[in-house]
């Protein structure tokens, strides 16, 4: 498996990918316009040994009450089914972190299972003092709002309502 920035001739794959990934196209609808608006930061791809798109994750912009600090945020993350259970989003998700580092920015946020991103490294967002407007929303488990300082990177100093862009 290879896990590479986005290429033109990926978008379609990408597209697919998301539209059998999520029980409708809102997420693949969500992707295009992410993209067609300029906000993609960075988008990952995993391809298999033979080229084919098996995983793909997006890192955009997110703002702390309305200031840009350099923040991102993870959404979404895709794998194809019967791919699932390997480590492939760990690993999309671990490489797209080190280039964000990389680019010098200095945390992550992201909306998802606590039991999950816990083990990469994320923390309950809450404990910062740092909301969402999805920190409510009942579809999303008490702690879904996490954060995670790039090494070397503290960002205690930091708390308000993080926002990621208008498209979501
Ligand atoms: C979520 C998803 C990306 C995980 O991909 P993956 O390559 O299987 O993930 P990994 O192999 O790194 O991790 C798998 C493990 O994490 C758990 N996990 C990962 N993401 C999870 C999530 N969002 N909710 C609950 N558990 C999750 C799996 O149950 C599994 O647990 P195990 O290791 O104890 O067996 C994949 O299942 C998927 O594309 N689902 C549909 C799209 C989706 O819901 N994306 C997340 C929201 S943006």
């Amino acid at each position: 498996m290879q896990i590479r920035t986005e290429a033109p001739a990926d978008i379609l794959p990408i597209d697919a990918l998301l539209k059998s990934a999520f029980p409708t196209s809102a997420e693949a609808k969500l992707v295009r316009s992410l993209r067609e608006n300029s906000r993609f930061t960075l988008s990952l791809v995993a391809c298999s040994d033979e080229g084919e798109v098996i995983g793909h994750v997006l890192f955009t912009p997110v703002t702390i009450n309305g200031e840009d600090c350099g923040w991102q945020g993870l959404a979404p993350v895709t794998v194809k089914e019967g791919y699932r259970g390997h480590g492939v989003a760990e690993r999309l998700i671990r490489a797209g972190l080190d280039s964000l580092l990389e680019f010098g920015y200095t945390a992550c946020v992201v909306l998802g299972e606590p039991d999950y991103y816990s083990r990469i490294g994320f923390q309950d967002a809450a404990s910062f003092g740092l909301t969402s407007i999805y920190n409510d929303l009942p579809e999303f488990t008490p702690g879904a709002f996490q954060v995670m300082a790039l090494e070397g990177t503290p960002f205690t100093d930091k708390s308000g309502l993080v926002e990621y862009s208008p498209e979501f």
